[in-house]
């Protein structure tokens, strides 16, 4: 069956094996179904890892308190480090004020009802986290360019922030338009956006449009690594691509694989490639010549909230409040060990990066976005009559996302800040 209405992009992230173990500790499992809904229904959904309940118990009740985060130079306060308080004012635009919505996040539009779940703004522990500002974010990124580098999260990202700029200004979209890589002009301010479409960060051929692909895991992605030259702010993300089956290069040669299950080749854990990917990725801004001085934010995995089942499985995410600390119990997940890596080639890329005049900077935002399985479009996102599947991968809008540009726009003052300082 043809299911031509869903975006190329579109993926979801399963969590799978909700189970209850004693109280709710919801994101103890990893048992992950990770899948693709592109042109086909469903070509082959790999059976990641498996674990038993006891295991997943012991995993559970290990309490691995994260280490301290680096988020710049100011020590007493880690933004990332807080909770989330009711602000029935949080939410800064809504589906009439913004008129770049996309569709598909406008959840509102598509039938969702309760709405305390855009009530909600960030506190951190010992600081305030300043809302969102359009006219102070232009100001700072005034003649620059910004890239957005990686997958369907990350063009979330950027449709939040083209909602929260637009109180300010509208900016004009520049053609020819490739649809996952498009370009934003703000005139008045003569800033550049772009979004570019990297779902691995690194070179990759697709065997099968939207599955199976080979991956070069040395090799960085020319998408992105040719416009680097006129960038001065990337923000890089990725990780739901790592779940699929796919073919793993290094010097052109195949080295392994992931979720294949094939006699002759060595199955590799996602973390392990996706560790080599950014650490490629980094390591080009960091060689790279003729580059200006760039400013780099790894925005950490941000998670996937599906209850009950897998994504294809009548999964769902209706939980209308966010989870509290005490519910919550991320600490031994297999995504957290994705984040800790992604902050590990941060903060190696941050070390040799020093020499080169860059920047390097982590937008830990996973942990938070755990904290939220209410910020998601569920069945709210699809209007033309395909039923039973829900999205609990990406988020609506307004929504918690949001915030992630509360961040963006605090680093990018602390930035300001310590190179005025220079
Ligand atoms: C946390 O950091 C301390 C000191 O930097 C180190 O000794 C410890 O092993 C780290 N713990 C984890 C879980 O990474
Ligand atoms: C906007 O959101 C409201 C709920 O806040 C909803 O009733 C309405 O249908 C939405 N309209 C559009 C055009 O998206
Ligand atoms: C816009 O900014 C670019 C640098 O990104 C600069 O080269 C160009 O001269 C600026 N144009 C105007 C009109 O200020
Ligand atoms: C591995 O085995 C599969 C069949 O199971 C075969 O199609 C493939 O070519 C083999 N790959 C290598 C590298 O030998
Ligand atoms: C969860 O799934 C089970 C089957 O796996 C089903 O019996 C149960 O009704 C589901 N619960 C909800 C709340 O949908
Ligand atoms: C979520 O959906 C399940 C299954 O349809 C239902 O049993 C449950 O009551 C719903 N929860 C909320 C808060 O709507
Ligand atoms: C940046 O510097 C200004 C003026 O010194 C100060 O008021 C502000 O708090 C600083 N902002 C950050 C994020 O450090």
């Amino acid at each position: 069956m043809k299911l031509s209405l869903f975006s190329h992009e579109f993926h979801l992230n399963t969590i799978d094996g909700f189970q209850k173990i004693g109280r709710v500790v919801p994101f103890a499992s990893s048992l992950l179904l990770i899948g693709i809904i592109s042109l086909l229904i469903y070509h082959s959904s790999n059976n990641y890892k498996a674990m038993t309940s006891q295991q997943q118990y012991a995993l559970t009740h290990q309490k691995q308190v994260p280490n301290h985060t680096h988020t710049g130079d100011n020590e007493e306060c880690d933004i990332f480090k807080g909770h989330w308080i009711q602000d029935p004012n949080a939410y800064l635009y809504d589906n009439l004020s913004c008129p770049t919505l996309p569709d598909w996040k406008n959840c509102f539009k598509h039938g969702r009802k309760d709405r305390e779940f855009v009530n909600w703004r960030w506190k951190p522990e010992n600081c305030e986290l300043p809302r969102f500002d359009a006219k102070a974010f232009l100001k700072i990124v005034q003649g620059k360019t910004m890239a957005f580098v990686g997958d369907s999260l990350a063009r979330n990202h950027v449709e939040s922030l083209l909602c929260l700029l637009s109180r300010e200004l509208v900016p004009v979209q520049k053609g020819p338009e490739d649809e996952k890589s498009p370009t934003w002009y703000f005139p008045l301010y003569n800033f550049t956006l772009l979004k570019i479409w990297s779902p691995f960060l690194v070179k990759y051929k697709e065997r099968i449009v939207n599955d199976n692909a080979d991956l070069y895991l040395d090799e960085v992605d020319n998408k992105w690594a040719e416009k680097l030259p006129e960038i001065d702010y990337v923000i890089m993300s990725d990780n739901h691509w790592f779940f699929r089956k796919n073919y793993l290069y290094e010097h052109g040669n195949l080295i392994g694989c992931l979720h294949c299950g094939e006699q002759n080749l060595t199955d590799f854990e996602p973390h392990i490639a996706l560790g080599k990917a950014f650490r490629t990725a980094l390591g080009h801004i960091n060689g790279c010549k003729g580059c200006k001085s760039i400013v780099t934010w790894v925005r950490t995995l941000s998670p996937g909230h599906f209850e009950n089942g897998s994504w294809n499985a009548g999964g769902f995410c209706n939980r209308t409040r966010p989870f509290s600390e005490e519910e919550l119990n991320v600490g031994g997940s297999y995504e957290m060990q994705l984040r800790k890596i992604q902050i590990e080639e941060v903060e190696r890329a941050r070390k040799e990066g020093t020499m080169a005049g860059n920047r390097f900077e982590i937008l830990d935002i996973t942990k938070l976005m755990f904290m939220r399985p209410d910020g998601h479009p569920n069945s709210h996102w699809h209007s033309h009559g395909v039923k039973g599947y829900n999205d609990c991968v990406h988020w609506c809008l307004p929504g918690p996302v949001d915030t992630w540009n509360d961040f963006l726009l605090a680093m990018l003052r602390k930035e300001l800040n310590s190179t005025l300082k220079l």
